[in-house]
């Protein structure tokens, strides 16, 4: 969910609004804001943003200065108008917008009712605003009201809260769920992250676990759940407003995509010293001891610890598993001190990752996260970090982010062979060589990628595509096939091609298309002759066969229905090359369905709920 509070001299409404437009990548399934001035004013839609825009423009909400506003990605109750946020007590003085979940809430609802109280949604928020009404009662003020709350709470929440009988507050609160205040000058700001006020001020203060805040227009206060002052980090964001913006692309996804070889020199710049040696001062763990790597993470960065697995044996010698935060979160790890976890994330909030994060490191284990927003909640609590620099991704579907993982994870296989002389110095500088080339690759696959829109275009009606890919081929393969269920809704696997024979080709009928992801001849000479193999066996069973491979491969050319060329790289940076055909693949294909590329059906950028 995206969350926004504003307090200040301008008209709330206007802020809050624009800042829910900023954040409604976090979540659409309803939206509504909430505002004070004399009375409380509320109004919410099912739907995207656009509908609350449309009942805002024919409602007469009262002029405030104060407000606090919501984009809903549905957990309790269906994404309806009444269980869009705000949700208010009765009668109507708090109204309370609410991230997360509060695990407890069925008892604490129960006691509502028997004290009376009448619950109009199916929500757990709801049952918020009525304590708050019930701590109001004996006196306290809102935000001393929010602490007692918030420590009956279980679960994950962000909480912002708005009361008449104290119209220039706005109070949040702070358990694992994200919450960033923004600093101006005579007015004060509250977002799920930066996007909600970059337009206003790059001044943030991140707030930590278990926090309330009081925001008036000249004044934020911070403590911990019992009411001690707390200090906290203050940061400069370091990008703009025009950085969330589409800047002329139809999509943010395609603008995005447009932006990878800038977001990988980003994230390389600064990390190789002019001797061409690595520094990556900010991982400062006892690596020496390391003997075991595990890289936990979802969705498209899973795909990228796959792919980090064989640069980290293959460079590091460290075995590395790679295993789905929401998996490892529940099994028993075999875990020492000398196992270094990984955990992998564009917006540092996922909360299944975060859980992972949590679980090591109870159990003694060093974790280092790779992740792309400052001051979110996984890099704040993993004992190292290294950030990528794709500035802020919006569209759903990741695609700079993951380039820059892959970038990150690259850089940190190549520190630990440095460091533990897996590797001669003059090899690790070739490939560090080899990578500065990368944006210059992507560049030149974005420029030759029309034939793939074209070829997307002609499979729009199609049901189902199957990516097929071996080596580091196999992650791009899977990574392929997700972004295509995420956006075009159609059914896509990512299979590794040497299964093809255990069971999947049974799928293989008439014209169906199936993308192969060819590694290089050269560097990978017998995977290459086993791939070229697998291509035949599923087009004499009537596939269409869309190849991804590097120029100058002529092998596969009687074999393929349609050809994607991409520059030739190493074969543990290929990924950096043929993923990008793929993400324009789905893009294309969404489109030419009519589906909304950046915020596909569902789906939320930063999943903030197990
Ligand atoms: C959500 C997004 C995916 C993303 C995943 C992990 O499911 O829709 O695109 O890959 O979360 O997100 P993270 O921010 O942890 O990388």
């Amino acid at each position: 969910c995206g969350i926004v509070g504003y307090v200040g001299s301008r008209l709330a409404i206007d802020v809050v609004v624009d800042g829910l437009a900023r954040l409604e990548y976090r979540g659409y399934d309803s939206a509504g804001i909430a505002l004070v001035n004399g009375k409380l004013s509320v109004q919410k839609r099912a739907g995207k943003l656009a509908n609350l825009r449309a009942a805002l423009a024919e409602s007469s909400l009262v002029e405030a200065t104060v407000g606090i506003g919501h984009t809903r990605w549905a957990t309790h109750g269906a994404p309806t108008d009444q269980n869009a946020h705000p949700h208010t007590d009765c009668p109507a003085q708090v109204a309370v917008i609410h991230n997360g979940i509060i695990e407890n809430f069925a008892a604490l609802r129960a006691g509502l009712a028997e004290k009376g109280h009448i619950l109009a949604s199916d929500t757990d928020t709801e049952v918020v605003a009525h304590l708050i009404e019930d701590e109001r009662a004996t006196g306290a003020g809102l935000a001393e009201a929010m602490r007692r709350v918030c420590r009956r709470l279980e679960g994950a929440f962000t909480l912002l809260a708005v009361d008449t009988a104290e119209p220039d507050l706005v109070v949040g609160a702070r358990r694992n769920s994200p919450l960033v205040v923004g600093r101006g000058v005579g007015e004060n700001f509250l977002g799920s992250d930066v996007s909600a006020f970059i337009a206003h001020t790059r001044r943030a203060i991140e707030l930590g676990q278990d926090q309330v805040v009081e925001l008036r227009a000249h004044d934020v206060t911070i403590t911990d759940f019992d009411g001690i002052p707390v200090s906290c980090r203050e940061f400069v964001v370091d990008w703009d407003a025009t950085a969330a913006e589409k800047g002329g692309h139809d999509h943010f996804m395609l603008k995005e995509i447009a932006e990878q070889p800038r977001a990988i020199a980003d994230t390389l710049l600064g990390r190789v010293d002019e001797q061409g040696r690595l520094r990556l001062d900010e991982v400062r763990l006892p690596l020496g001891t390391v003997d075991k790597m595990i890289i936990v993470a979802c969705g498209t960065s899973y795909h990228a610890g796959l792919i980090a697995k064989h640069a980290v044996e293959r460079w590091a010698g460290l075995p590395c598993e790679v295993e789905l935060a929401s998996e490892f979160r529940y099994r028993d790890p075999i875990l020492s001190s000398g196992t270094l976890i990984v955990v992998i994330s564009q917006s540092g909030e996922t909360m299944d990752t975060l859980m992972a994060l949590r679980h090591a490191r109870e159990q003694g284990s060093a974790v280092l996260a790779i992740c792309n927003v400052n001051g979110s909640t996984i890099p704040r609590e993993a004992d190292a970090v290294i950030y990528t620099h794709a500035g802020p991704e919006i569209a759903v579907a990741s695609t700079k982010a993951f380039l820059t993982q892959l970038v990150a994870c690259y850089l940190m296989a190549l520190y630990l062979a440095q460091r533990r002389r897996t590797l001669p110095d003059e090899e690790i500088a070739g490939i560090l060589a080899r990578l500065s080339k990368a944006p210059a690759d992507v560049e030149a696959v974005l420029t030759t990628v029309e034939p793939v829109r074209e070829l997307a275009r002609t499979l729009k009606n199609q049901r189902c595509v199957l990516f097929l890919g071996r080596h580091v081929g196999y992650p791009v393969a899977m990574e392929g096939a997700l972004k295509l269920k995420e956006l075009a809704y159609m059914h896509a696997e990512g299979f590794a091609a040497g299964e093809l024979k255990h069971g999947p080709i049974a799928l293989i009928e008439e014209g169906l298309p199936v993308v192969v992801v060819v590694p290089s001849p050269k560097g990978e000479p017998t995977l290459h002759g086993k791939i070229v193999s697998n291509i035949q066996e599923i087009r004499a069973r009537g596939a269409m066969t869309v190849v991804v491979c590097e120029d100058g491969d002529t092998a596969v050319e009687p074999y393929a229905d349609a050809l994607i060329r991409v520059p030739a790289v190493p074969t543990l940076l290929q990924p950096l090359v043929t993923t990008v055909p793929l993400q324009v693949f789905a893009c294309e294909l969404a489109s030419a369905k009519g589906l909304d590329v950046d915020q596909p059906r569902n789906l939320a950028k930063s999943v903030t709920v197990e």
